[in-house]
């Protein structure tokens, strides 16, 4: 609300906007999660995750807890990418132990039992979270939104879980391209909608996940990837000019900077195998950028976990660049560790 307050505007968003801090704002991508104790009891108290994700006032707990601990400079809405789908229609559930089960749909028949009317009256409880939180964040803290990228939600949708290689929604688009394009669509309808309603609860800066990008084909990656990825910012552009979105094409490698420049969004992050050099020298000039220490540094810890935090901040010091990892945080990280990490980053001088 910045703009028409005139305050200050925070430290993340100008940093999306092209101006480079000397100290590199951070968050962390899945900050909230089992490795907080206290996460863990707001979750058994929850029941389920899905009735964690959609009970405003528990999703609202577990958002604060990693900025209560940790003072970050961004805050990222309690949800998962997986409610979209939950909001179509398509019967969600998250197994103890296995991850999410989803009633695989593997026909272009299937798809009529889908309704985009759903997802916004479904989705409700997750705006209300985002009302919330603009309330009871501290002022110097942005809010992001976020959804997955239609080819990594259809990856789920089509899988019916967690698949190692994207094998099932590949083998019907490889099929099947003008079918599957149809549930490409749908959900870059429905990733439009549920992210719109989430500038208007409050989200300040959005954040699309296409953590299974890096599986695809040069041809496949640029059609359900970079052209969904192009429409889903272009529409939040246009009703919403000063809302940055930040995009995660993960494992794009060289993709990505065709990524970053065709689809117009302001923030690139990039995951923990890309070449720190060659990002710098080609994807920094287009716009700010965002990662990429490896998650797994955060649970080693000392001298190696110090030594690969300096290794990012300095390849990308001096030009817009917000801290981050480069793929969500484990179960397994100390919390002592994400501590210290905070602490090397807003003491570090380039
Ligand atoms: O703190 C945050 O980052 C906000 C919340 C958030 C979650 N998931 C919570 C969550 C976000 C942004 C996500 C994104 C997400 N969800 C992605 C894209 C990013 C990535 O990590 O690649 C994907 C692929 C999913 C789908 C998903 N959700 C899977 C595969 C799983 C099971 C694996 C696992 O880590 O348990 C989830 C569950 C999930 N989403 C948990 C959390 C905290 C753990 C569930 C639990 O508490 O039991």
């Amino acid at each position: 609300m910045s703009h028409e307050t005139g305050a200050p505007q925070k430290k993340l968003i100008q940093t999306l906007n092209g101006q480079a801090q000397d100290i590199a704002p951070i968050w962390l991508m899945r900050q909230a999660g089992r490795y907080l104790p206290e996460y863990r009891k707001t979750r058994e108290a929850a029941g389920s995750f899905l009735d964690l994700c959609y009970t405003p006032e528990l999703a609202e707990e577990v958002t604060l807890q990693p900025i209560r601990r940790f003072g970050l400079d961004a805050s990222i809405v309690f949800s998962d990418i997986l409610v979209v789908p939950d909001g179509l229609g398509q019967k969600v559930s998250f197994v103890e132990g296995e991850g999410p089960v989803l009633e695989p749909i593997t026909s272009v028949g299937e798809l009529a039992k889908l309704e985009l009317e759903r997802v916004v009256p479904h989705l409700a409880p997750v705006y209300e979270t985002l009302r919330r939180l603009r309330k009871s964040l501290p002022v110097e803290t942005t809010l992001i939104g976020f959804a997955g990228a239609p080819w990594t939600v259809a990856t789920y949708m089509v899988g019916g879980r967690s698949t190692p290689d994207q094998g099932a929604a590949k083998a019907w688009a490889y099929r099947a391209p003008e079918e599957f394009q149809t549930l490409i669509d749908l959900l870059t309808e429905a990733t439009i909608l549920h992210l719109s309603e989430q500038v208007e609860a409050g989200a300040e800066v959005l954040q699309l996940f296409d953590t299974w990008a890096g599986s695809l084909s040069e041809a496949a990656f640029r059609r359900y990837a970079l052209e969904p990825a192009k429409r889903i910012a272009g529409a939040l552009k246009a009703k919403f000019p000063h809302v940055p979105m930040i995009g995660f094409p993960r494992g794009a490698g060289p993709m990505a900077k065709d990524y970053f420049r065709e689809t117009g969004i302001s923030g690139l992050s990039i995951d923990t195998g890309m070449s720190l050099d060659w990002a710098r020298r080609e994807l920094q000039p287009l716009g700010c950028l965002q990662g990429n220490l490896d998650p797994l540094l955060l649970v080693a810890g000392g001298t190696e976990m110090r030594r690969g935090i300096e290794t990012v901040l300095k390849a990308f010091s001096g030009a817009p660049f917000i801290f981050n990892l480069g793929h969500g945080i484990v179960p397994q990280t100390p919390p002592e560790h994400v501590t210290e990490l905070v602490d090397i980053v807003r003491g570090w001088r380039g």
